[in-house]
């Protein structure tokens, strides 16, 4: 290998096979990628958010488990993202039985690899939070701008690499985790009242339209005050939804800009946009393509909903029953729906006809077009989806081809319990 990269005398002696052959191999691929981009060094990375294999991805379980037998094993904590189904309960979501059975085989592949099997696009819902400032290696794209954005990490948008880093620990120094690609590129004055912007859909049409207009550059806001954890998660997911923002800064409220000038790096050659309802309004009209009349699909839990949300939903659905004929899944991760289990939320959503689906969503499942023509399946019947999260609004007329509307939290349930858009 012909490398100009600057490496430490312990990276050399995994370079030269000190910690056997998978580390060296896998070493060897971080300093080409590294190369690719004209890094200097590696950074070391602490926390890892690893991509899942997922059965519908031809041949990606069967390398995860090959890879695993050769004796992959992460040396960071390491959590990982979305499966294509409900691994504890497959036959809930309509998976078929071959593909939730090849799905099933990444599980002993990950826990031998030594990772944590989370299954979820929110690890940061459930305690993988490193500290301000720390270099980490992660996928999905909704957590990766949390990371940077409100937590102020350093991670860039992850791929294949991502096991590499896991495996090794290291990461080449480029990108985000350079100060001067964190600089804002654009400033966002949002001209509408704090009380409209604290609805969670409302904040994701927000996210939405500037992420369309920034791209894959760095969006500077200014007049949104502090938010709730989900809601400013569901803004991230939307911002690196229409464009592929990777950071953000809210001066004030973000860790890394406590001014407009902090967030720029002192320049001033920024574009310059106001956001105002007009904006938003936009962004509903584009996601409502149904008209009035009967639906066929609810969802909620885009991103993967935590405790707190599980629990707004039981309460407003307790005593409720599910129109027929609607599927109305609400999503998180495995963790959370043992708590939900716990706390009897389980029990008050399925009472009600409602599905709590753990491990993925209606995007990542067996239920896209492509997946179903692939693999032969019939295409699931869905015509209509209410959600109150524009990201899957966005991605299941993409995927699976139906109409959406965009809404908030109670009308998505009320939808869901009338079998109406009313
Ligand atoms: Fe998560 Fe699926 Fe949305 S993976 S971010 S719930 S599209």
């Amino acid at each position: 290998m012909d490398s100009h990269m600057f490496l430490t005398d312990t990276e050399k002696a995994m370079l030269d096979g000190e910690k056997g052959e998978v580390v060296r191999e896998a070493l060897d691929y971080i300093i080409q990628f590294g190369d690719a981009f004209q890094a200097e060094r590696l950074v070391d990375i602490v926390y890892c958010h690893y991509p899942a294999e997922m059965a519908i991805y031809q041949g990606s379980v069967e390398d995860v488990v090959e890879y695993s037998q050769r004796g992959g094993k992460v040396c960071v904590p390491t959590s990982n993202s979305t499966l294509c189904c409900d691994l504890e309960r497959p036959d809930i979501t309509g998976i078929p039985k071959e593909l939730a059975d090849l799905q099933s085989k990444v599980e002993s592949a990950h826990r031998r690899m030594g990772i944590c099997e989370t299954y979820t696009c929110t690890p940061q819902k459930i305690g993988f939070i490193p500290p301000f400032g720390a270099n980490i290696a992660t996928v999905e794209s909704s957590a990766i701008i949390y990371y940077n954005s409100v937590l102020g990490c350093r991670t860039n948008r992850g791929g294949l690499f991502t096991r590499y880093s896991a495996i090794t620990g290291k990461y080449p120094l480029m990108g985000y985790m350079l100060t001067k690609n964190r600089r804002g590129t654009h400033l966002f004055k949002v001209n509408i009242p704090h009380e409209k912007l604290n609805a969670y859909d409302t904040l994701c049409a927000l996210g939405f339209q500037i992420g369309s207009i920034v791209g894959s550059d760095v969006p500077v806001i200014d007049g949104i005050k502090l938010q709730c954890q989900n809601n400013i998660i569901g803004f991230g997911a939307a911002l690196a939804t229409s464009g592929s923002v990777t950071l953000y800064h809210i001066p004030g409220v973000t860790p890394e800009a406590r001014t407009i000038e902090d967030a720029f790096q002192s320049a001033t050659d920024y574009e310059v946009h106001e956001v105002t309802q007009k904006d938003i309004d936009i962004v509903y009209e584009k996601f409502n393509t149904i008209s009035f009349g009967q639906i066929d699909f609810v969802t909620l839990g885009c991103p993967h909903y935590n405790l707190e949300q599980i629990r707004y939903v039981a309460e407003k659905l307790k005593g409720e029953k599910v129109a027929k004929g609607v599927r109305f899944w609400i999503c998180t991760n495995r963790m959370t729906r043992k708590q939900a289990e716990y706390s009897g939320y389980l029990k008050t959503i399925e009472d009600t006809g409602a599905l709590l689906v753990a491990d993925t969503c209606p995007v990542e499942s067996h239920m896209r077009s492509s997946t179903c023509r692939e693999f032969g399946l019939t295409v699931p019947n869905v015509d209509t989806m209410i959600t109150d999260s524009v990201k899957m609004a966005r991605y299941v007329s993409d995927l699976i081809g139906c109409k959406t509307r965009l809404t908030d939290t109670d009308s998505c349930i009320k939808a869901a319990v009338s079998g109406r858009w009313e």
